[in-house]
């Protein structure tokens, strides 16, 4: 069984080792120095205490909530938390470690049987430093610095935010310094590419972690004789609006998913353009997060990115997969498609205008003897620019029937040599930089062996598992 026998790559079984010793060094110091600790004489912990909270955790990570763009959200923090104020430091380290649940556990069939065990060891051990890290911050604030304004003491408030976000900075470390080690990908993007927005949504959420602590600690309980009933009570209500979230994100989901399928009858078609999209995608992608673009505008660039060549979909075959050169007839054919793109999406212009723009000028070029309209320099959006860019290095470097591929460093140097030509000059300085860090984007080959064959991603709880995992691409070339 592949579960058994599958071996970690030298690199994972030593960040393994490395992470077990920390492990251990970190659930004992912090038993150690609870031990001494005045708070650490209040805990008067059940072993039916233990089972309530692993359970919680157990179903915060099965009940993920999905989010758009690829991402879900578990509320397994805001217990972790809870049980931080609850417990002493050194019990819910463990208490995540014992009741971790890889909710892909769930999808396998007896044929995919593909689950292993160091991801999910590797899971487990990340959950329990980002919790042992969250304990102390927390004991460390909430016993030696008081904080008040005025007369309001808001130390254990105070403490669980700065718990929070130690444990999101060391959750979201230990996935990126993973992934760089299984994919050379630079440590720095991964990072930043998990980091997001969903950081404010994390500390949001905080709170609640305080108030469903302070629930369980009630005396005398809010509910009958236990805690643990005003906990239920109070989820309740936010499991049940899970459902209502889970509708609307699938709706989107399936919109979405309609859309690539239309982009993948474009690639699917020509064996030279497998992926390309995909590969357009990555690149422009790169390309507007190193330009300082917010993370709501990389997302629209993907989108873009996704589907510019839509309107290839009106083009006739003959035209479009002719081997050799195209008359000139041929050629204004071809020259319609950004135009025919937005025609064809007009009609759910209300999810994708914000595209239209990258659809219509992906071929419009700095000196202005692009097509459709001619714009020259700054006149051509952004956007467009950077799919633009993207899109033509990946067509070098992928070849068409009539010219073979170019090689990554001929296919720079033609985009250098048309900087302030084709290209926005500021964008290829940016290019040149990202194509020396990132072997992944800059060689096709490279690319398709990732695409095609599953990312060795590391799928993790909490914030970073944000990090997208690319689909495998069914699309036959
Ligand atoms: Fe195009």
């Amino acid at each position: 069984m592949r579960f058994w026998t599958s071996k970690p790559p030298a690199a994972i079984s030593a960040l393994l080792v490395a992470l077990t010793a920390l492990s251990a060094a970190s659930v004992y110091f912090l038993w150690h120095y609870s031990v001494g600790i005045e708070r650490s004489a209040a805990f008067q912990f059940h072993i039916y205490d233990i089972l309530f909270w692993g359970a919680l955790f157990a179903w915060a990570q099965f009940a993920e909530v999905k989010l758009l763009a690829y991402a879900s959200f578990s509320h397994l923090f805001i217990f972790v938390l809870a049980a931080i104020i609850i417990f002493p430091p050194w019990v819910v380290p463990l208490l995540i470690f014992l009741f971790y649940i890889n909710p892909s556990i769930f999808n396998l069939t007896k044929e995919d049987f593909s689950y292993t065990w160091y991801k999910d060891f590797f899971n487990r051990l990340q959950s329990l430093l980002a919790a042992a890290g969250a304990a102390f911050v927390f004991t460390f604030i909430y016993n030696n610095i008081p904080i008040y304004i005025s007369d309001v003491n808001i130390t254990q408030m105070v403490a669980i935010i700065l718990a929070s976000i130690a444990n999101f900075i060391i959750n979201i470390s230990l996935v990126s310094l993973a992934v760089h080690i299984s994919t050379r990908m630079p440590i720095k993007d991964i990072w930043f590419h998990n980091f997001g927005w969903i950081v404010f949504s994390y500390m949001l959420m905080t709170p609640v972690s305080l108030l469903l602590a302070r629930l369980y600690n009630a005396n005398p309980p809010l509910l009958g004789n236990w805690g643990g009933w005003a906990v239920i009570l109070f989820l309740i209500p936010l499991y049940y609006a899970r459902f209502h979230w889970d509708e609307v994100v699938k709706l989107r989901e399936a919109f979405n998913k309609t859309v690539d399928l239309l982009s993948n009858t474009i690639d699917a078609k020509d064996s030279h353009t497998f992926l390309h999209s995909e590969r357009v995608t990555a690149i422009a992608s790169a390309l507007a997060r190193a330009y300082g673009l917010d993370a709501a505008q990389v997302n629209t660039i993907e989108k873009g990115s996704r589907i510019h060549d839509i309107g290839k979909i009106g083009i006739p075959d003959a035209v479009l997969f002719k081997p050799g050169s195209l008359t000139e007839e041929e050629y204004n054919i071809i020259k319609k498609h950004p135009e025919y793109g937005v025609r064809l999406l007009e009609p759910a212009s209300e999810y994708l205008s914000e595209t239209f723009d990258i659809i219509k000028y992906h071929h419009e070029r700095w000196d202005g003897r692009g097509y459709p309209e001619g714009l020259a320099g700054q006149e051509i959006p952004l956007w467009a620019r950077i799919v633009g860019l993207a899109d033509a290095y990946e067509a070098m470097t992928a070849g068409r029937p009539y010219q073979k591929a170019k090689t990554p460093e001929d296919a720079l140097r033609e985009i250098e040599d048309l900087a302030g030509i084709q290209f926005d000059p500021k964008l290829v300085r940016l290019f040149r930089e990202i194509w020396e860090t990132n072997p992944a984007w800059r060689d096709r080959e490279v690319f398709l062996r990732l695409y095609s064959s599953k990312v060795p991603s590391l799928e993790s709880s909490s914030p970073p598992s944000l990090e997208r995992e690319p689909e495998t691409s069914q699309k036959s070339s």
